[in-house]
This record gives structure tokens, C-alpha cells and sequence, in this order.
């Protein structure tokens, strides 16, 4: 179902319920169906599992994912049309299965997606949803490497051994941890993305055609060269990727990485072409963000070289260990874990409308005092900011363009609460 928010409805909703409990009642009846792309499901996604995700983003693991970037390094390519590039995909598939085996979940699996066009195999993992199967997060990057040019040679441990390796390590600390997803997850390692996005064109073209309902895919391509002052880009190339789901990115890591152990600082880039296969995602209607290693013109210089080595990259995987903490919070948050701990039930929850454009909010089991509220678009660009607010209050959004909002709410503590909007 396609559906977009309508503050008109919302409103009216407000409104109507105002003389008795206030406007946060009727938060249910603000969709309508609109848009191609679940551009209201996106902007309701909430952030509530902070002590699952919390547990989860602190054990990521440098050495693992420095071990997998070396041991793809070492195919010496893994082109699709090549023998070794044919035997990684399988290996990938291998990997998978047997970190499923080991912590027992056979109601997970690990299947092998076969193209016409390769011998080269894409493979998914799929941990199925326990309430809503059907609504489908996808994280995936490609696992092949090299170019029309250099098929031989190209080791491409940053393109993209490091994101198989971020996909890997996220597979295991899901694993580790027991998640029982409410919606289905499914990591994907796509084939033969370098000439033209092939394995994930295909993929997501068949998911289209069976009218699989995937709610948000995030691409991991290319994870491990800090080119720019910033830890990560968001793309926020609006032909390629989606500025409702880059909204909740900019949430994700506002909320969860904005000071502390996991901090991670980000900007925002484009490639200005289809440059990874989050543009398959897009080009068959669904939502997908791309967050890089770096601004485009800052990424690794070495890529489709022999130089795309581990140790071009000071043989420190610790940058693509940030981005195992997006996929993880990006995954969790989405999906939600379908056991909430007593701690995230009775965590402070932040609650927003528009009424009249003016953007009201409040908070419930929240006994700090407010810092600070700053609006961002979706480009990143900081659209208002308001010192010490009340707690409860609203904020004027008379003189604010329509588009796709996020509203940011730091407490005296540091402690960062978030919600995405629509102006109309
Ligand atoms: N990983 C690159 C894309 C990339 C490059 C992302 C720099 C971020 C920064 C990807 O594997 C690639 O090489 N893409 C091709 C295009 C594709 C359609 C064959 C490219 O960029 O030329
Ligand atoms: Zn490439």
C-alpha cells in the first residue's frame, strides 16, 4: 500500500480531538494513498530501541572485519566473468550460512540468487520478520570488484571487500545478540555491480515484478578510506536515492552517534550518476539511501587499481567499523526487535504534529529540561534553531518551504531526541 502523510487530515484530526485529550490522540489517521514510494511509511519510522541497538553498536569488531577485507583481497579478483570471482560469491554464501549454523537459527536462511547473465551468484540472507513478514529492510553492497579495463588485477578491498566485511559483521552481531526482527531483514551481497549494477538491476527489478514490499535499503559500497574531515556522506542525490529515508539517516545518527564512544561525524555528497546499487533500489520504486565513506570527490583514489589494498588503507579497518553501527542501528530501528527491553519502554518519548504549520511537540517519562531544537531539510541544511525551549511547546513553521523535516531536540544532558515531519 502507498501511502503519504497529510497534515490536512492531521490537522483536522487535531482539531477535532483537541477540547479532550490534545492533538497526539488521533497520531493514526494521517494517511492517505498518494505517492509511488512509502514516503509516509518512511517518515514515521521511530527511533525507540536504544538499549538493543546500544548493546549491539558496541561490539563491533575491527579485527573481524579487517580479516574478511584480507581474505577477498586475497581472490585477487573477483570479477564476475572469472573463475575466482565465480568461487567468492559462492564463499560469501558459505561464510553466511555457517555464522547461521553456529548460532543455531534455522529459521534463518542463506540462498543464492542466480543470474542469466553470470555465473556469478548474489546472495541473500534473510532473517524473517516475526509480526510483519511481508515489509521487507534491506542493507546489501556488491561483492564483486575490478572494470571493463582492469579485470584481472584489481583486488578492490575498498570497492568493495569492505563492505561485504561491514555486512558480515553486522550479520554476526545480529546473530550474537538473538535478533528476532518484527518485520523481515535481508543482507544482501549483490553480483557483478562494476559492469553496470547488473546482480542488484536484476534483483530488485524481480522484486518489483513479485510486488515485494521493501520499506528502505541501504547501500554499503565502499567503507574503509577516511578521504574527508567527515566520518560519512550521506548522497543525498535526490535522482538516486530517497530524501525521506537520508531524513532518517540524519536521525539515526544524530540520536545515536552524535557525541561519545560512537561518534561519527557526517557531511553530504553526490556521485551525480548511478553510481552503486542503491540506483537499481530507486529505479524500481523503492526507497534507498547510500551513506559513503566519504565526500565522492574525497573517496579512495585507489579503486579499480592494483593498489586497492588493505594495506594502502594502513591495514586499519576501524572506518568501516562506523558503518556497521549505521547498518545495525538502521536495521534494528526499522525492523525493531520484537523484545523490547523494560529500559526502551520506559524510555523519555518525544512526540510531534503539525497543527496550523506550526510544528507542536512533547515529551512523555521525561524528567530532563531542554537545550536546544534545530530543523534540518533533507539536504542537511539547517532550516531553524531555538535555545532553551519549553518541554512542551510548538515552533513556527509559517515562514518553512514544503518538504521533508527533521526536528532535533538536545537535552541539557546531551542526550538528542528526533522525529521527521512533512510541510506541506
Ligand atoms: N564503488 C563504486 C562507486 C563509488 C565510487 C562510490 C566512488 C563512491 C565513491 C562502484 O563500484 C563503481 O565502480 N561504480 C561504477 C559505475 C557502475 C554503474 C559500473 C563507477 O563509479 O564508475
Ligand atoms: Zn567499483
Amino acid at each position: 500500500m502507498k501511502k503519504i502523510f497529510s497534515p490536512l487530515i492531521f490537522s483536522l484530526g487535531i482539531l477535532l480531538s483537541a477540547q479532550t485529550s490534545g492533538p497526539f490522540t488521533t497520531a493514526n489517521e494521517h494517511t492517505e494513498t498518494v505517492d509511488s514510494r512509502n514516503a509516509a511509511m518512511v517518515l514515521d519510522f521511530t527511533i525507540d530501541q536504544d538499549a538493543f541497538v546500544n548493546q549491539c553498536i558496541s561490539q563491533v569488531n575491527v579485527d573481524n572485519i579487517a580479516n574478511t577485507i584480507v581474505t577477498l583481497e586475497n581472490y585477487g579478483t573477483r570479477f564476475h566473468t572469472k573463475p575466482s570471482g565465480v568461487q567468492a560469491s559462492h564463499d560469501i554464501k558459505n561464510w553466511w550460512q555457517a555464522l547461521v549454523d553456529d548460532a543455531g537459527r534455522t529459521d534463518i536462511s542463506v540462498e543464492e540468487f542466480n543470474h542469466g547473465f553470470t555465473n556469478q551468484v548474489s546472495v541473500i540472507v534473510t532473517i524473517p520478520g516475526s509480526v510483519s513478514p511481508d515489509e521487507i529492510v534491506v542493507i546489501g553492497g556488491h561483492l564483486d570488484c575490478g572494470d571493463y579495463w582492469i579485470q584481472d588485477f584489481a583486488p578492490g578491498a575498498d570497492d568493495n571487500a569492505s563492505g561485504i566485511a561491514t555486512l558480515t559483521e553486522t550479520l554476526r552481531i545480529l546473530l550474537a545478540n538473538n535478533f528476532h526482527p518484527k518485520k523481515t531483514v535481508q543482507i544482501m551481497g549483490y553480483a557483478a555491480e562494476e559492469i553496470g549494477l547488473y546482480g542488484s538491476a536484476d534483483i530488485a527489478e524481480t522484486y518489483k515484478n513479485q510486488s515485494k514490499n521493501v520499506l528502505a535499503v541501504l547501500q554499503l559500497d565502499m567503507t574503509n578510506y577516511k578521504g574527508s574531515s567527515f566520518d560519512t556522506a550521506i548522497n543525498n542525490d535526490g535522482a538516486y536515492t530517497s530524501a525521506e529515508l537520508n531524513l532518517f539517516l540524519i536521525d539515526l545518527l544524530e540520536h545515536y552517534n552524535s557525541s561519545g564512544d560512537h561518534i561519527i561525524t557526517y557531511g553530504f555528497s553526490k556521485c551525480n550518476y548511478a553510481c552503486s546499487d542503491h540506483a537499481s533500489w530507486t529505479q524500481n520504486g523503492f526507497n534507498a539511501s547510500f551513506t559513503m565513506e566519504s565526500a565522492f570527490e574525497d573517496s579512495n583514489p585507489n579503486i579499480h587499481t592494483t593498489n586497492d589494498t588493505f594495506a594502502a588503507m594502513g591495514n586499519d579497518a576501524s572506518h568501516s567499523a562506523k558503518f556497521v553501527k549505521i547498518a545495525l542501528e538502521f536495521v534494528i530501528e526499522i525492523a525493531k526487535s520484537s523484545n523490547l527491553s523494560t529500559a526502551d519502554l520506559n524510555a523519555p518519548k518525544l512526540q510531534i504534529a503539525i497543527d496550523q504549520r506550526d510544528l507542536v511537540y512533547r515529551f512523555d517519562n521525561f524528567n530532563g529540561q531542554l537545550d536546544s531544537v534545530v530543523i534540518f531539510g533533507s539536504d542537511g541544511q539547517k532550516i531553524k534553531s531555538v535555545e532553551k525551549p519549553d518541554n512542551n511547546g510548538k515552533i513556527s513553521m509559517k515562514s518553512v518551504p514544503a518538504g521533508a523535516y527533521v526536528a532535533i531536540f538536545k537535552d541539557s544532558n546531551g542526550k538528542n531526541f528526533s522525529k521527521k515531519f512533512l510541510l506541506k
